[in-house]
């Protein structure tokens, strides 16, 4: 595994399971499996409402708090209810425990996301969080978000994969020191990406699954990725790409398949 150290010195592993859309009990199989093959980084919601499962396995696998990386995130109900504080100590009971590694503003709700930064620098300073950041932010709402507070974002949470690279957006995370992370890294399988003939074909010239060649792209790139898989060979298939490297070359023809075509929301038009 290899690791990045965030603008506030807190060290994130490159690769996470995300259990979006897992119930409890495929959550709680999941995360298990996951820290048996060696996963230490793990990505819930409050939304995905397998806190408690996600919780319960990281008890069972009796592995030591500090060798974990566990990320949660408030909701935007919670941000409309002004209900911030509240949300994360719920998260933090249900997970079981004190503190998470990252906690995420997890849309930019319209006169909403600032008044949540300000209460994230509090969640932060008070210690419920090793490091906060933000999830589906442009520009526009980080440009708004210095405006009025001068912690910067450890992380953005977003869609990204092949089909929907947003240079820009990457770009200016870069050179704001924010960390870039990838939510359907595989575009939920959706989309097709897994059988796209530039995809495939880079894939038998390394002798790696198309996934794999998708992971490290993200890693080649310096970005952080949360592939979620209740599968444990998949998973297992996920976190080993750690052997190899895309040529530049490899890495371009990738970056090329843009289509600014996305699985999920936008994050100016969503309506949840
Ligand atoms: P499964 O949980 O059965 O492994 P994303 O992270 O982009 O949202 O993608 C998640 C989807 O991709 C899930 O349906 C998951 O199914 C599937 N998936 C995860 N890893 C792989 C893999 N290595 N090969 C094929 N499908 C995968």
């Amino acid at each position: 595994m290899k690791n990045v150290i965030l603008n506030n010195g807190i060290s994130m592993p490159m690769v996470g399971l995300g259990v979006f859309r897992c119930s409890e009990e495929e959550a709680y199989n999941a995360v298990k499996s996951a820290l048996e093959v060696g996963y230490t980084h793990i990505d819930t919601a409050m939304i995905y409402e397998n806190e408690q499962a996600v919780g319960q396995a990281i008890k069972d696998s009796k592995i030591d708090r500090k060798n974990l990386f566990i990320t949660t995130k408030l909701w935007n109900e919670d941000m409309r209810k002004d209900n911030q504080r509240n949300a994360i100590e719920t998260s933090l009971k249900k997970l079981g425990l004190d503190y998470v590694d990252l906690y995420l503003v997890h849309w930019p709700v319209k006169e909403k996301y600032i008044a949540s930064w300000l209460e994230m620098e509090k969640i932060y300073k008070d210690g419920l969080a090793k490091s906060v950041g933000v999830s589906n932010f442009l520009i526009h709402h980080l440009e708004e978000i210095f405006k009025v507070s001068d912690l910067v974002p450890a992380v953005n949470q977003v869609e990204f994969h092949p089909y929907v690279v947003q240079k820009e957006l990457t770009d200016f995370c870069k050179n704001h020191n924010i960390q870039f992370e990838s939510w359907s890294p595989l575009g939920a399988i959706k989309n097709g990406l897994l059988e796209d003939p530039t995809i495939v074909e880079i894939a038998k010239k390394y002798n790696k699954t198309s996934a794999q060649i998708i992971l490290r792209w993200n890693i080649d790139k310096g970005i952080v990725t949360i592939p979620k898989s209740s599968n444990k060979n998949r998973q297992l298939e996920n976190i080993s790409i750690f052997d190899f490297e895309l040529t530049n070359d490899d890495i371009l023809k990738i970056d090329s398949l843009d289509k600014n075509e996305r699985v999920g929301s936008h994050p100016d038009t969503f309506d949840f």
